[in-house]
């Protein structure tokens, strides 16, 4: 009989559903381990209204597959423009959870972004007074700064100030991935919470050269030297609360990927729970795991846990090579590789 390993259900605390084909095609990936996801809005229209976040739930939801039972928590895109009044819909709406800063240029989707962060003081006065998650990319987009140094050189230069004006604001750094952001959340007041992908915690950044360019472990924020990885990792095993799991699984399709300017993504959803879960196993830390990956992030948001639960067994599989979709593929992470833990259905 395998090992088996049964966890209060896990939610996602960040991930990328996209639209369309792509969005039916992964959708269940997710909703098969997760109970919720925070659903981030880069969408080519992003989601900037809480009239869009609406309809993309709708379409969320039409896509989830009938046995299982799985709630988007949706967020805004901030950009310059973003209103108090439109903060104010979005925390009465019910549906929304956080809003996203992408400093313009960042990533994906992201020139409709944050260009000046002080254009944004008034959204951000009326999120600390309503208690609204500001969920940040943390990378500069100051081209003079080393693509490595990108993340840390953000939170002296950007998120330091934003803190210092809004002390009571709710903020999340997302997918963190140097030591020195790490030592932020810790330092940080209780309102500063951290969420960390799975493709951080098993690679570094020899992953994208081993043996010739690997554009399918290309992201951002990039993945960083092994010193980092060990840091965050550390983070993550800890049982520190305010360290959770958001997989930031982010698909792209294989001629996006494999390009001369390729996108940046990891498509993790198809075995998120189970890569964490070998992360903590390695790091002697498997009676940590549903605290990070179940109750650290409902806690940090203030939204109860869930009730059921889900079950893996130590039981080797091999991920597909590919996934089809429409004309053309999604290349999982590990494709064609072995993953440790399985998903008892
Ligand atoms: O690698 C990434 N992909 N990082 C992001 O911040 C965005 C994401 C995407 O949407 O493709
Ligand atoms: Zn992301």
């Amino acid at each position: 009989m395998p090992i088996t390993l049964t966890l209060t259900r896990p939610d996602d605390w960040h991930l990328h559903l996209r639209d369309g084909e792509l969005l039916r095609r992964v959708v269940h990936d997710s909703a098969r381990r997760f109970a919720r996801a925070i659903i981030m809005p880069n969408l080519p229209v992003p989601v900037t209204t809480t009239e869009l976040a609406r309809h993309y739930r709708e379409r969320i939801l039409a896509a989830v597959p009938a046995e299982c039972d799985f709630q988007p928590l949706m967020t805004l895109y901030l950009t310059d423009e973003t209103s108090p009044a439109e903060i104010a819909a979005a925390q009465a709406s019910g549906i929304i959870q956080g809003v996203k800063w992408y400093p313009a240029g960042a990533t994906t989707n992201s020139q409709f972004g944050v260009s000046d962060v002080t254009r944004c003081h008034p959204a951000l006065a009326a999120m600390e007074s309503l208690g609204m998650p500001l969920l940040i990319h943390a990378e500069t987009t100051d081209s003079r700064v080393d693509v490595f140094d990108c993340e840390a050189v953000f939170l002296d230069r950007q998120l330091v100030p934003v803190l210092r004006r809004f002390p009571g604001l709710r903020v999340v750094i997302e997918h963190v991935t140097t030591a020195q952001a790490v030592q932020f959340v810790r330092d940080a007041s209780p309102h500063v919470g951290a969420t960390i992908t799975v493709h951080h915690l098993l690679l570094n950044r020899n992953a994208l050269f081993e043996g010739g360019l690997r554009p399918h472990h290309y992201c951002r924020p990039v993945l960083k030297r092994e010193q980092h990885r060990q840091a965050v990792l550390e983070a993550a095993i800890s049982g520190h609360p305010r360290f959770f799991a958001g997989t930031d699984s982010a698909p792209h399709l294989r001629r996006d990927k494999e390009s001369a300017c390729g996108c940046a993504g990891i498509y993790t959803a198809h075995a998120a729970l189970e890569l964490y879960a070998e992360v903590f196993e390695q790091g002697s830390a498997l009676e940590r795991l549903e605290g990070f990956v179940s109750f650290h992030g409902p806690d940090f948001y203030g939204l109860p846990r869930n009730s059921t639960q889900i079950t893996l067994e130590k039981e080797p599989w091999i991920v597909p090579n590919s996934i089809l979709v429409g004309d053309d593929h999604l290349i999982p992470f590990r494709a064609g590789e072995t993953v440790q833990w399985r998903l008892v259905d």
